[in-house]
């Protein structure tokens, strides 16, 4: 289907405060003049502390960029000291919201039962989950790719019904390539996308699972992403470190050109 709109998000993880976030978006907003982003969904998603920063400078300048959060607490309010609910992040105009992050669930402990909670807040609010799914590294080695990918989707998505396929974007993101300067094949890349879109058609049936977007994530650069975009099941890419220099991120924005 090659009406998919392409999604690229920056996820900044834990970098930038509030100010260097206000310049990494305006150096953007420049360097994007440079290159062809009409028809492509442009995210950043920087921390907390800068989403409403991004907000004001977004709206005052009307840039090309939409605004997303790294992470969500399931509930709306409550004795949760530390977290951040879904209803104050649509409060912020954030749109898509970052669920089950390998870090996430490497470095905080969370279960694929722990992101539906979170999948179901985002939608709840009106806001559309960026859901990552991705083996590691013996996981791969023992050919249990698919298998692993495919169980956290079904766990994450459990009981989820989705009025639209734009309501959900799945990243897929091999935790060896992510920060590893280690990039997945576009080949072996395609296979997971594809077999991720293979679990949301039994999921959600195929008219919708041929409308979700699938992002690959994990050391896209401006020299590989093009290549990963040309897949057919590859729409769109969730970049990290790359997300964090506004040429680059202009460059991978703008890989059709080139
Ligand atoms: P990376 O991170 O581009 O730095 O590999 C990707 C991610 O963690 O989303």
């Amino acid at each position: 289907m090659s009406e998919r709109r392409p999604i690229i998000a920056g996820n900044w993880k834990m970098h930038k405060d509030h100010l260097e976030a206000i310049q990494l978006v305006q150096k953007l907003a420049y360097h994007l003049e440079e290159h062809d982003y009409e028809g492509q969904d442009i995210v950043v998603c920087p921390s907390f502390v800068a989403l409403r920063a991004i907000q004001n400078l977004i709206q005052a300048d009307k840039l090309p960029i939409e605004l997303g959060a790294q992470t969500v607490h399931a509930e709306d309010e409550g004795a949760f000291t530390g977290e951040v609910s879904a209803r104050m992040l649509a409060r912020l105009d954030v749109r898509y919201v970052i669920v089950g992050h390998s870090e996430r669930r490497a470095l905080f402990g969370e279960s694929d039962e722990v992101v539906n909670g979170k999948l179901r807040a985002v939608h709840k609010h009106g806001m559309v989950p960026i859901l990552c799914v991705g083996e590691t590294l013996e996981q791969r080695d023992a050919g249990q790719a698919v298998e692993i990918v495919a169980e956290q989707l079904r766990g994450s998505l459990a009981g989820v019904k989705l009025a639209e396929a734009q309501d959900l974007v799945v990243a897929y993101e091999p935790v060896w390539a992510i920060g590893t300067g280690r990039t997945a094949s576009s080949a072996d890349a395609q296979e997971l996308c594809a077999a991720v879109r293979g679990v949301l058609a039994e999921l959600f049936g195929q008219a919708i699972a041929d409308g979700i977007r699938v992002q690959y994530g994990g050391s896209v650069k401006p020299g590989n992403v093009r290549e990963l975009m040309s897949q057919p099941d590859i729409d769109g890419a969730l970049v990290g470190g790359a997300s964090l220099s506004s040429e680059d991120f202009a460059l991978i924005v703008g890989h059709r050109r080139r």
